[in-house]
């Protein structure tokens, strides 16, 4: 399927791990132009890796989402290197690193910073890029949730209380931006492994006796064979399938829409 996105501008937030990286290689592996920007500065040799193997202009830029000067600084790069980006995709994220349930399990001191990384960073990204945007009415913008924010999960209730927000607001976004021919939409993964991933697991693990502890292959198998119907992991790469398309002019009446790559792990009318 041809998604028409060669040439084309694409900056990933979080792109040096795990989601986020998938979803760069698979822009460039469909002949886009791709940034990448992370607060890890590994970030800047994972794009020069992208660029090699894809045969792609990849500029790395290394910015934390919590600082809104450092993401207005990010989208004045993108606009000096490539004259500013068609597509925006927020995959940065953390969670607590602690087992929720019950929430008392936390403390509130637990949550500002899993908010500020998760929401805030997603509103700093935003009024850094969107303005271009709408100045060139065009442009796609795709944020990475999560399940976790659709149902309630009482796994990391700062987290899940997070991903809603991000969800929240892109609804807001997607009917403001749509005058300006912008299309927004969330992607809520499922169970991928990733460093992200095994935070939850290590969560989990603390709050039980160590004789119920169990090692991350395990949590992830019984986990996953109770909540998803598909009864499998969900891969970094199947985001970046989706991420593109979405992206893509193929997608060009889809906007506001969560779009779940989860193994069927919530299903919603
Ligand atoms: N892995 C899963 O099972 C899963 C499920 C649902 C949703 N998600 C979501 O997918 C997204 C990507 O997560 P992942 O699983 O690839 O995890 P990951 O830990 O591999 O990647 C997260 C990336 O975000 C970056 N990041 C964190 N804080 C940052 C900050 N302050 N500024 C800039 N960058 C920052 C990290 O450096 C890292 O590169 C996250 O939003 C996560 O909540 C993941």
């Amino acid at each position: 399927m041809d998604l028409g996105l060669q040439g084309q501008v694409a900056v990933v937030v979080g792109a040096a791990s795990g989601i986020g990286r998938a979803i760069a290689s698979a822009f460039a592996a469909e002949g886009a132009r791709v940034v990448l920007a992370d607060r890890a500065a590994t970030v800047t040799e994972t794009a020069a890796e992208v660029a090699s193997l894809y045969g792609i202009q990849a500029l790395g830029v290394v910015a934390d989402v919590t600082d809104f000067a450092a993401m207005q600084g990010a989208a004045t790069m993108v606009d000096e290197a490539f004259g500013g980006a068609e597509h925006l995709v927020y995959a940065a994220g953390m969670g607590s690193g602690k087992g929720g349930f019950p929430f008392w399990n936390l403390q509130p001191s637990d949550w500002p910073r899993v908010l500020e990384v998760n929401l805030q960073g997603a509103v700093h990204t935003a009024h850094a890029f969107v303005p271009g945007f709408v100045e060139r009415q065009r442009g796609s913008w795709l944020l990475i949730a999560s399940v976790a924010g659709q149902i309630g999960s009482q796994t990391d209730p700062p987290y899940s209380a997070a991903k809603a927000g991000m969800i929240n607001f892109a609804q807001c976004a997607a009917k403001d931006l749509a005058p300006y021919n912008v299309r927004v939409n969330v992607l809520n993964p499922g169970m991928v492994a990733t460093p992200l991933n095994r935070g939850v697991w290590e969560g989990q693990m603390q709050n039980l006796p160590p004789e119920q502890r169990v090692d991350f292959e395990t949590w992830g198998a019984q986990k996953i064979a109770k909540v998803v119907p598909l009864n499998r992991w969900q891969t970094p790469e199947d985001m970046g399938d989706m991420a593109v398309f979405l992206a893509s002019h193929r997608a060009n009446n889809v906007t506001g829409q969560c779009v779940n790559v989860d193994g069927g792990f919530v299903m919603h009318s």
